[in-house]
């Protein structure tokens, strides 16, 4: 066999992957059983009305052939509905709508029908890792936003260089940021300033905390011109497991993402379709109850630990680290795990992750074993 072509040689590492086989090498080395707090994996899974939906859909003979390519109708008109009535957005489901098997999909697929190779293609610092990705699968050149934290974590798109495409994410994965006023309408402006698409990461737009409203970026003016969001049913309804999200805004960069899934895939399950129809206009309390089981986490958190983090929506704290601590040691002496901040991006270094998706108790008993060790750190 010939050697592996160079877009696969420049893929990094699985992030995630490498942090579970971390975990779990540490948790068999024996001793107490690590606590998992690197994890961003919903811990309660979607309500019951949507997964009867599923059972009842599948029940049907009919419901095994091929689904449609360009996914199911009504669940493309659910979306918009949803755009409309939350966000203030107006889509049109036939052309402003694509579904996809997950929004991790659509950021490897965003890349390719973005850019070319050679092109830059601009993300955040820190970044969910999952975006380099999607630049070495395009051959693409990688550059980085960095963020400010304090500027709210913001990057400063008037000295941002020319790229293809500038991946921005808010809520933020790693760092809890809801995007601070203005910031969509610069990403418009910088993009129609440089002929550059953005593509912005709404994964979490539900999930913000402190009477936040949920925010999209294609509520900017003139932001279905240049880019196109990303909604994942995974982290609003739980559903991470059941692989559905979407692309909206932009008609001609739905239009791409779609034919490229004309080419690679057909459609998606119908009664999984059907069942995500179920999510979004079926009862909405489990969305808030996620929600705020998450601030209420959070602020649990914040009240145990010194130098309290700040998070502002998301299932994550990002947590800046005492001198001399590092998230192995955390592992290997307290046998509690993060995710370190390194695997996000330069800036990540020094920083860590820290997951709210798991049970109150799991976190009070990481709580009980971080806040001694940080403190000691601290004095
Ligand atoms: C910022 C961000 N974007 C996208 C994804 C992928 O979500 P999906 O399950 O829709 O593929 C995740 C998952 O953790 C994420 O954190």
């Amino acid at each position: 066999m010939r050697p592996r072509p160079d877009r696969l040689e420049r893929l990094p590492q699985q992030y995630f992957a490498v942090l579970l086989r971390r975990v779990a090498a540490a948790a068999a080395e024996g001793g107490p059983p690590v606590i998992d707090l690197g994890r961003g994996n919903p811990e309660v899974g979607p309500p019951p009305h949507v997964v009867d939906a599923l059972r009842e859909a599948a029940a049907r003979p009919g419901a095994h052939g091929y689904p449609p390519f360009r996914g199911l109708p009504e669940l493309r008109h659910a979306i918009a509905r949803r755009y409309r009535d939350h966000y203030g957005v107006e889509l049109d489901p036939d052309t402003e709508v694509a579904v996809v098997p997950g929004t991790k999909t659509a950021i490897a697929e965003l890349a390719e029908a973005l850019a070319s190779p050679g092109d830059t293609i601009l993300l955040p610092d820190p970044y969910y890792p999952d975006y380099p990705s999607g630049v070495a699968l395009a051959g693409a050149e990688l550059g980085l936003l960095p963020l400010d934290p304090a500027a709210g974590w913001a990057p400063d798109l008037d000295a941002a260089p020319p790229s293809a495409v500038a991946f921005l994410n808010y809520p933020s994965n790693p760092c809890a940021a809801c995007a601070p006023p203005g910031l969509f309408a610069a990403a418009v402006d910088y993009a129609a300033r440089t002929g550059a698409a953005i593509v912005h990461d709404a994964a979490y737009v539900d999930l913000v905390f402190d009477t936040r409203a949920p925010a999209s970026v294609l509520s900017a003016p003139g932001a279905k011109e240049v880019g196109v969001e990303l909604w994942s049913m995974s982290k609003s309804y739980g559903m991470a497991g059941w692989r559905i999200g979407f692309v909206v805004g932009n008609a001609e960069i739905v239009e791409r993402v779609n034919l490229l899934g004309d080419h690679t895939r057909i459609g998606i399950f119908r009664p999984l379709q059907e069942a995500a129809v179920a999510a979004l206009e079926g009862p909405q309390e489990s969305v808030e109850e996620r929600r705020a089981a998450y601030e209420r986490r959070r602020d649990r958190l914040a009240a145990a630990l010194p130098e309290p983090p700040v998070s502002e929506g998301t299932v994550y704290v990002w947590l800046r680290l005492p001198p001399r601590t590092s998230v192995e040691r955390l592992l290997v002496d307290h046998r509690v795990a993060l995710a370190p901040g390194e695997g996000f991006g330069p800036s990540g270094a020094g920083w860590a992750r820290l997951s709210l998706a798991v049970s109150d108790e799991l976190l009070d008993a990481g709580i009980a074993r971080l806040a001694p060790a940080l403190e000691a750190a601290y004095a």
